[in-house]
C-alpha cells in the first residue's frame, strides 16, 4: 500500500476512534447538516509543527478553520505571539474555547467566531491552519484563492489540497502513527 494511503487510512481511523470518546456536546453536532468534519483534536505536538512550519511570526494572523477546543489558536499566541481567530460551527466548542481565552487572559489576541467555515470573511488572515477533510479542502480551495493574499500560508494536517504544490511538507512521528504537515504559499501554489 502507498505510504500516502496509508496515512489516510489511520487518519481516518483515528478520526472514527476519536469520535467514539467525544463529549456529548460535540457529538451532537454531527447531525448539524454544516458540519463538514468532526471534532478530533490535533495532537498539541503537532500544532507546534504545523505554526513552525508555515514560519508564523508576531506579524501575523493565524485563522484555525473549524477550530475544535483552540488549541491551534493558543498555541499561535502563546508560543508564536500572532493573533488568532477561530471559525467553528459548534456552540459547545465555541463555548469552550472562549472560556479558557478568558482564563488565559488572551482577549486581547486571540478570538473565536461562531460560523460556517464556508462563509466566513477569510481576508483578515495571513495564515490559515486546517485539520478537515479532503472533500472539505476542495470545497475551500476557490474561497483560500479568492480571499488571501500572495504569500499567506496555508497549512494543512494530513488532507493536502489537490492539485496544490505544497512548499514545505512535514513528516512527524506521532504516538500512534505518522502525521504530515502540508504548507503552501498563495500565489505559488498551482501545479505548472
Ligand atoms: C478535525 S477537527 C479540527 C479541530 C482543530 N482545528 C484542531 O486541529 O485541533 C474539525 C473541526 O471543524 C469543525 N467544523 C466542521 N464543519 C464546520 C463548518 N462548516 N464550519 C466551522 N467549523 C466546522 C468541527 O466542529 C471540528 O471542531
Amino acid at each position: 500500500m502507498k505510504a500516502s494511503r496509508r496515512v489516510a487510512r489511520l487518519a481516518l481511523g483515528s478520526i472514527f476512534a476519536a469520535l467514539c470518546s467525544l463529549p456529548a456536546g460535540a457529538q451532537n453536532n454531527i447531525l448539524d447538516p454544516r458540519t463538514l468534519a468532526p471534532f478530533v483534536p490535533t495532537p498539541e505536538r503537532i500544532v507546534e509543527q504545523m505554526l513552525s512550519s508555515a514560519d508564523v511570526t508576531k506579524d501575523d494572523t493565524v485563522y484555525d478553520l473549524g477550530s475544535g477546543d483552540g488549541r491551534i489558536l493558543f498555541t499561535a499566541a502563546q508560543q508564536f505571539g500572532a493573533k488568532a481567530v477561530g471559525i467553528e460551527i459548534n456552540q459547545a466548542l465555541v463555548d469552550e474555547t472562549r472560556a479558557r481565552i478568558a482564563q488565559m487572559k488572551l482577549e486581547d489576541r486571540v478570538q473565536v467566531v461562531r460560523h460556517n467555515l464556508l462563509e466566513a470573511d477569510l481576508t483578515g488572515a495571513t495564515v490559515v491552519t486546517v485539520y478537515l477533510l479532503s472533500s472539505t479542502n476542495e470545497q475551500l480551495k476557490p474561497k483560500l484563492e479568492a480571499e488571501l493574499q500572495p504569500g499567506s500560508r496555508v497549512v494543512s494536517h494530513d488532507f493536502r489540497f489537490l492539485g496544490w504544490k505544497p512548499y514545505r511538507t512535514v513528516e512527524v512521528p506521532g504516538e500512534t502513527r505518522a502525521h504530515r504537515i502540508y504548507v503552501y504559499k498563495m500565489g505559488e501554489h498551482r501545479e505548472q
